[in-house]
This record gives structure tokens, sequence and C-alpha cells, in this order.
């Protein structure tokens, strides 16, 4: 049995020895969480776990024992989005939006490390996250932009 904090909630979970946490969580119905090369490669399966964005493809379920894992289901709901949502919302930086979730992930990591990014700071931290529609100019501008906000809401 392998016990870890989801979102904020205690989970308890008796999954075979080789699950991954993408696995785990999709089985779970927790769809936020995309399955995409499984590989570590696109960074579409991105989550936190102790606050470190992580491939969930390459995270074994069972070594999450103790922790603190984050989906994107956790950062906002409609009507009370979180202002990376609202971001990437408002600048069209969502597409298809399969890689979005990792993107929001990767970047929810950046903001609270770097309250306030250069450019250069949001384009290394998407670096592991592929996106096929949009290219990243919007998605950069969003996560600026977020960044913007919630300083202005700090201040
Ligand atoms: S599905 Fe995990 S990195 Fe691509
Ligand atoms: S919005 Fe489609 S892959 Fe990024």
């Amino acid at each position: 049995m392998t016990e870890f904090h989801l979102n904020g909630q205690l989970v308890r979970v008796d999954s075979p020895v080789n699950w991954s946490l993408l696995r785990l969580l999709r089985e779970q119905r927790w769809w936020g969480t995309k399955h995409g090369c499984e590989g570590g490669e696109c960074g579409a399966c991105a989550v936190l776990v102790d606050g470190r964005a992580v491939p969930s493809c390459l995270t074994l379920a069972h070594s999450l024992h103790g922790k603190r894992v984050e989906t994107v289901e956790g950062l906002g709901k409609p009507g009370d989005l979180h202002p990376l949502q609202e971001a990437f919302v408002d600048v069209g930086a969502i597409q298809c939006g399969y890689c979005t979730p990792g993107m929001l992930m990767a970047s929810l990591e950046l903001l609270r490390r770097i309250p306030d990014p250069t450019e250069a700071d949001v384009r290394d931290a998407l670096t592991g996250t592929l996106c096929r529609c949009t290219g990243y100019v919007k998605p950069v501008e969003a996560v600026l932009l977020a960044a913007q906000k919630m300083q202005e809401e700090l201040s």
C-alpha cells in the first residue's frame, strides 16, 4: 500500500509494482495529466512531486510513499482558475491543449522558484515540454503575464 498526498488529499493505493504514476493517475480517472511519449521526452505528463516537476511516466507509483503530488487538477477550477491558466487562455496559448497541463505544471514550479522570471528563465523551464501546435511564443508570453499578475496581487 502506498500513501501520498494528491493535490492536498491523502490517497492510499495498492497498484502493481510496475505502474508509473501516469498510469495510476489515469486508471483513477485523473485524466488531466496527459499520456505522450512514455519515455521522458515530451513533458505532456509532467506533475510536481514535492514541488519539483517530474515526468510521471517515468515515476513509479510505489516510489511516492509519503510524498506530495500536484497535478493540473489541483491548480484551479472552472470559474476559479489559477493565474497561469487565466493567462494561457487570455493570450491564446492553447490550441489542441495536449501539452498544456505539462506546460502549466512546469511553469508553476518556475514561478514558485523565480516569481519574477526573465523570458530566458521561462524558455528554459518550458524546454522539456514539446508543443506541436502553438510553438512557444504564446506560452512564454502567458507565463510572463501570469508572473506579472501574481506579483501585482502581492503588492
Ligand atoms: S509521456 Fe512522459 S515525458 Fe512524454
Ligand atoms: S497546444 Fe497542441 S501540442 Fe501544444
